[in-house]
């Protein structure tokens, strides 16, 4: 069974249709890449998947289960985590503050008997942030912010994480290290992925499969070496075709 389908889910914002029929499953242990260019709805697609948005129309199952229109904080609970595109820290508290309350709220089953505050501490060790915790976060570098956004997500204890361009704005040798910490949490914790990326180079890397979108539809869905292939792909959102 699809750990995660989506199936023929539209959203509209006024007049602007921001998804359009867009079905797709997700494997257990997937790692699965959603390109498209800026608007193309991939924020949107999270945002309805993780209960943020409602969509007009169409069902997202999770095990079979349908979880349409539910809350965020129950989605959560269910195992489904994601970061945001412009990250949401609470920038008062420190680092390790920030991910014991991801904790909390999460799906981890959390038990008074493990340290909270050792809990978090291993989540941040996972992504280099253990340096850094007792920092405020509002005082955390670009590069900082995108691993926390990261430690909060782990920190609720999904099995399906939903990673909304946490490359975005760093460096190449950021983006690396990003990389291998993706990677190195996917193995860790078995989970599955799905990554939206402008850095094409990050997505195929990381990727198994992609799906691309255009004006909130789906129009190719293939691995990283078809997608680079594809005609329609390359005018779409390369803007253009070798001809
Ligand atoms: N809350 C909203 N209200 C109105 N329109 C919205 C809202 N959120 C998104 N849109 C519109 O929906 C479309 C899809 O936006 P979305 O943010 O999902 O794109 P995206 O693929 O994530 O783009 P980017 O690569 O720039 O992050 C765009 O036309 C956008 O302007
Ligand atoms: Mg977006």
């Amino acid at each position: 069974m699809n750990l995660l389908e989506v199936e023929n889910i539209g959203k509209n914002f006024g007049g602007v249709r921001a998804l359009d029929e867009v079905s797709l499953m997700v494997d257990k242990a997937e790692t699965l890449g959603l390109m498209g260019a800026n608007g193309a709805g991939k924020t949107t697609l999270f945002s309805v998947i993780a209960g943020h948005l409602k969509p007009s129309n169409g069902i997202i199952r999770l095990k079979g289960k349908t979880i349409t229109g539910y809350r965020p904080d129950k989605v959560c609970r269910l195992g489904i985590a994601r970061t945001f595109q412009i990250v949401r820290p609470f920038i008062g508290m420190s680092v390790r503050e920030n991910v014991e309350v991801a904790i909390l709220f999460g799906n981890s089953g959390y038990d008074s008997a493990s340290s909270l505050g050792d809990r978090a501490m291993d989540i941040l060790d996972d992504v280099g942030l253990q340096g850094l915790s007792e920092t405020f976060a509002g005082k955390l570098t670009l590069s900082a912010r995108k691993c926390l956004e990261v430690a909060r997500a782990l920190a609720t204890g999904p099995e399906i994480l939903l990673l909304d361009e946490v490359m975005a704005g760093l460096t190449p040798r950021e983006v690396d290290d990003m990389i291998e910490i993706i990677q190195r949490i996917k193995l860790q914790r078995r989970l599955t992925i799905v990554i939206v990326e402008h850095v094409v180079k990050a997505l195929n890397q990381l990727s198994e499969r992609v799906v691309v979108l255009h004006h909130g539809k789906i129009i190719a869905t293939g691995s990283p070496q078809e997608i680079a292939q594809n005609i329609d792909v390359r005018e779409a959102y390369f803007g253009a075709s070798d001809t």
